[in-house]
């Protein structure tokens, strides 16, 4: 996700793609969602959250396929993980997962030039009611974040739909990371900002393409930035959710580009 400026964008400043863009995001789109599907198997209790990173690699580059994270200012790996109370850009390395931890995983692949970007949360085991619940606001916030957006609504509306979901559910929503355009550029115009007002920000329109990625926090909005120059944490060490889409606005509605091709769009994945 980019970082937020609060200014509104003149809607002159998106692009507008055609049919060929469409066509390229739903290569991309389907290449990354079967990457997050690829993984659901591995993210079990003792899983080392870097052979996590490197199974994305190779899955990715045997598809022909390039992560576009590596090399992205500085960024070294395939993807982010980002466990419990990491809001976002969690660095894959030794950390083991355990028993009862909520894990976001965030890939971006491009294929044909076209970055297809979307994560997902994973339960480790056996996870708190607590923690669950925060999963299931987080996924309703994206699919509320999704239906609003339809030609004529505004980001506003994107955002308002989120916000208000979150809000009811007792949950912050994250200011400091939003959503972005994407396409042949990873993080272009607009910021999709995961708050909002009615009515408020630039009107979609059929052809837009970008993403829709609420972080959602159990206790307050603000996040702090580790050491590292990437880990985004919740200030108050509360548990945080993600989920990301890439979508393109059509003549009616929008178009999902990375929904999982075997039905593993949110957690639990298996029968319990
Ligand atoms: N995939 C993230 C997003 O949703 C961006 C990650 S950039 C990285 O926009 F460098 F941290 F990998
Ligand atoms: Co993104
Ligand atoms: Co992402």
């Amino acid at each position: 996700m980019t970082e937020t400026a609060y200014l509104d964008e003149p809607s002159a400043t998106i692009k507008l793609h055609d049919d060929a863009a469409f066509a390229g995001m739903r290569v991309a789109g389907r290449l990354a969602a079967r990457v997050l599907d690829m993984l659901v198997p591995h993210v079990v209790p003792e899983a080392v959250t870097g052979d996590l990173d490197l199974l994305v690699q190779d899955f990715v580059r045997a598809e022909g396929a390039v992560p576009a994270t590596i090399f992205y200012r500085g960024y070294a790996h395939a993807s982010c993980i980002s466990v419990n109370h990491v809001v976002c850009h969690g660095i894959p390395g030794a950390k083991r997962l355990k028993d009862g931890d909520i894990v976001n995983i965030d890939v971006t692949v491009v294929v044909d030039g076209w970055h297809g970007d979307t994560s997902r949360m994973y339960l480790v085991g056996d996870v708190p009611l607590k923690a669950r619940r925060l999963v299931d606001v987080t996924w309703d916030c994206l699919q509320h974040g999704i239906a609003a957006a339809r030609p004529g609504n505004t980001f506003g509306d994107i955002g308002h739909a989120i916000q208000t979901l979150a809000e009811r559910q007792r949950c912050a929503v994250v200011r400091d990371f939003c959503g972005h355009g994407v396409g042949r550029v990873f993080h272009d115009a607009p910021n999709v900002v995961h708050v909002g007002k009615p009515g408020k920000g630039p009107v979609l329109r059929p052809g837009m393409i970008f993403t829709i990625e609420p972080m959602i926090n159990l206790g307050r909005a603000e996040v702090k930035l580790l050491d590292d120059g990437w880990t985004a944490v919740t200030r108050d060490r509360s548990l945080s959710a993600q989920f990301e889409h890439s979508v393109g606005i059509t003549d009616t509605g929008c178009e999902v580009f990375t929904t999982s091709p075997a039905g593993l769009g949110h957690p639990p994945y298996v029968a319990a």
